[in-house]
């Protein structure tokens, strides 16, 4: 049975949300691989906004099964919040969403220590979205994280936590930290969570084969965009997962041969938040020109992005590093009045043109966007369904991106609501 994986192709924001709801109605299972709840994914369902952080977007699709796998680090505080917020909304939850029993916690000192990090890096920060993802992982990788399956046994946990208090009160101590962390204190916060969430625990990896077995199709969420991967992104200018494809298989415990297909879904442009190097950032006029008309400030901590042109260098490494066999094109519809839409096919480094997304970030930072400016098609794109009735400019647009960047594009996004899309080509097909 099909299983697609659907990532951002760029830094993050892509559309992402979108996209995977609405493949999502193609899929019995949508499973959450990496990340937090730094994520702000959001749809649209007749008028009706969502946004998620932690909680895979299939869920307001009656009868999906959602799995949040155990390489999301959860804050169980932000997990009962959500939760909350949508079985207000009307989205049933329990016994459709599940939480790995593997997955790592964030709990509140991390948050801490994220920004007291961030405040000593002074004009060198990252520009985190301040949830603590980056510290839980840190702990995580460092062993001596606390998981999810460890809120289901009180006592185990209260030793957890008094052994991982005796270890970062230090790390606390010596960034300055106004308070720190009392064990028992911390426990008796968490027990509402727990009393909420212990529920939804289970061991995820057997679920998911399970229903694999069954011939199931799954959809694997992924959550910010490959150039923020750890490994494989602008490091250190980084989120602290894998948001490439790798992400999908070790975060959810799968191999390979599960994944028929690969979608990344980029912007008609691109965009960036938080700190480190964009080299087809926009001159100021046109970036604030993009940022209103496409709405471009984070769904999570309402940053102004910063905005630029298609890099077709960066998209086409996102592409190779993830073996890309769909492109979802997103907010065709911003660029609709820009009358010269600029595309950038090289780099010129140190003097010399390079199609090569460069591995150390004083490259990418010294990096000159070589451009080819493109006609604006200037009428509405917003709302077509079919591809045939886009401007035949913004058609051409397409096909440029399309051939440089040397995949397909299935679907292109035409606004915000789930009915606004072309599909060309179906990624389960
Ligand atoms: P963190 O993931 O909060 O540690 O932030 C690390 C970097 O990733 C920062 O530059 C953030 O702005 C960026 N980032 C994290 N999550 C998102 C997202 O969902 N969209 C876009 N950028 C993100």
């Amino acid at each position: 049975m099909p299983g697609v994986v659907i990532l951002g192709g760029q830094w993050g924001d892509e559309g992402k949300g979108k996209i995977i709801d609405y493949l999502a109605q193609r899929a019995d299972v949508v499973a959450r691989f990496q990340g937090g709840d730094n994520a702000g994914h959001t749809v649209v369902v007749e008028g009706k906004q969502y946004v998620f952080h932690l909680i895979p977007s299939g869920i307001v699709l009656p009868g999906k099964t959602c799995i949040i796998g155990h390489g999301v680090v959860v804050n169980p505080f932000s997990l009962m919040e959500e939760k909350a917020s949508l079985e207000k909304s009307g989205c049933q939850i329990e016994g459709r969403l599940w939480v790995s029993d593997r997955a790592h916690l964030i709990l509140p000192y991390h948050k801490t220590v994220d920004a007291l990090r961030e405040a000593g890096l002074g004009s060198k920060k990252i520009g985190t979205t301040g949830r603590g993802v980056g510290p839980a992982y840190g702990d995580k990788v460092a062993r001596i994280g606390i998981r999810m399956g460890d809120l289901l046994n009180v006592d185990y946990l209260a030793e957890r936590l008094r052994q991982n208090a005796a270890i970062k009160n230090k790390e606390l101590q010596q960034l300055g930290a106004d308070s720190l962390i009392d064990p028992d204190k911390l426990l008796e916060e968490l027990r509402p969570c727990i009393r909420e969430i212990s529920p939804l625990i289970k061991d995820t990896i057997e679920l998911l084969h399970g229903e694999l077995r069954k011939g199931k199709t799954v959809l694997w969420e992924g959550a910010q965009g490959a150039l923020l991967d750890v490994d494989l992104g602008t490091y250190p200018y980084v989120t602290s997962s894998n948001t490439a494809v790798g992400g999908a298989l070790t975060g959810t415990g799968v191999g390979p041969r599960h994944i028929q297909s690969v979608v990344a879904v980029v912007k008609a442009y691109a965009t960036r938040v938080g700190g480190g190097p964009f080299p087809t950032q926009c001159a100021e006029e046109e970036d604030r020109i993009i940022r209103e008309k496409g709405h471009e400030y984070g769904a999570t901590t309402g940053r102004p992005r910063r905005c630029g042109w298609f890099d077709v260098v960066a998209a086409r490494y996102s592409v190779q590093v993830s073996g890309v066999d769909h492109l979802a094109i997103t907010k065709l519809d911003v660029l609709d009045d820009i009358e010269s839409i600029r595309i950038c096919e090289q780099y010129k480094l140190n003097g010399r043109l390079s199609s090569q997304f460069p591995s150390d970030i004083r490259s990418v930072e010294s990096c000159e966007p070589v451009y080819t400016e493109i006609k604006g098609w200037c009428q509405k794109t917003i709302g077509v369904t079919r591809y045939e009735d886009l401007p035949t400019r913004a058609k051409s647009y397409l096909e440029t991106i399309e051939k440089v960047v040397g995949v397909p594009i299935s679907l292109v996004s035409t606004g915000p609501d789930r009915r606004d899309i072309i599909e060309k080509v179906n990624p389960f097909a």
